[in-house]
């Protein structure tokens, strides 16, 4: 039912630096796969097969992985190389990719309005690949829009974090509807442990309705003096609902080091297996 996944992917990854200084953050490998093209997998999966980018300068090389690389599959075309290519053709043969360049970076919220000419009048997924997921059942995504069908409103990934974490993320409350659902009544982006209304923190997995893209429009810059995603599902969540959702699954912070570090440890050691 939903069809379109929003990535935005025109962050600069400074953390990443100097490995980011010309190659995009989503393009980092976790053992033999770009991060980027595990979102995709997972947005696929959830059968979002049209993948929307929201990039900006520098970011050439996503665009370019998500197409034929006609000069290398035809150097290696017949020999045993070309298995290596089978993740990406996969990708390729179900997914549909459009992008748009955000010119300026505001924050979330303003990249998901810049993506709004991708997505039109309809619900659809939003995924940061800075956030790697695995599980063994169904995705994040795929999880998220099945409970879609159930409400019909956004609906936000979350998990518990350490109560001093709470300032790198968004942090919702909300009435617990049933074990791991919840609708949300406050969301504060980056709180500090003081001010956070509860340690169930944002996970980079959303699903949300258009409507979304009108009250972005009118929200003002909040915190780091971007136009925060959670400032306006805030409102969203005062004027109709908004879910919060503790998905199965392991997720992996590669937006830093150390969670980077983990994840390729962890994909290493339990998926990947040389062909
Ligand atoms: C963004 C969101 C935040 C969310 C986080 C998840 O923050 O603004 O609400 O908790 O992603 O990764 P960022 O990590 O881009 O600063």
């Amino acid at each position: 039912m939903i069809k379109k996944c929003l990535f935005p992917v025109a962050g600069y990854g400074t953390r990443f630096l100097p490995a980011t200084k010309s190659m995009p953050k989503e393009m980092l490998p976790v053992v033999n796969k770009p991060l980027v093209q595990y979102g995709v997998e997972e947005a696929i999966e959830a059968g979002m097969t049209t993948c929307a980018m929201v990039t900006g300068r520098g970011k050439r090389a996503i665009a370019d992985h998500f197409d034929i690389s006609y000069e290398l599959e035809h150097q290696i075309s017949g020999s045993g190389k070309e298995a290596y290519l089978a993740s990406i053709r996969n990708v390729l043969e179900k997914g549909v990719f459009t992008m748009v360049r955000q010119r300026e970076m505001k924050g979330l919220g303003h990249a998901i309005l810049t993506g709004k000419s991708l997505i039109g009048n309809e619900p659809f997924g939003v995924l940061l690949s800075d956030d790697l997921c695995i599980n063994d059942g169904p995705g994040v995504l795929a999880q998220m829009a099945e409970l879609y069908k159930q409400f019909r409103c956004s609906i936000v990934a979350i998990q518990e974090v350490p109560a001093d974490e709470t300032h790198k993320y968004g942090v919702i409350s909300g009435e617990s509807l049933k074990e791991g659902i919840y609708r949300v009544d406050e969301m504060v982006e980056k709180p500090a442990p003081e001010d956070a209304p509860s340690n169930l923190a944002i996970i980079g997995r959303y699903i949300l309705t258009p409507d979304i893209f009108d009250i972005i429009a009118d929200t003002e810059p909040g915190a780091n003096g971007e136009i925060q995603l959670t400032d306006a599902l805030q409102t969203q969540a005062r004027q109709g609902c908004v879910m919060a959702y503790k998905f199965k699954g392991r997720r992996f912070d590669c937006g830093s080091v150390p969670g980077f570090v983990e994840a390729t440890n962890y994909v290493y050691e339990h998926h990947y297996t040389d062909i």
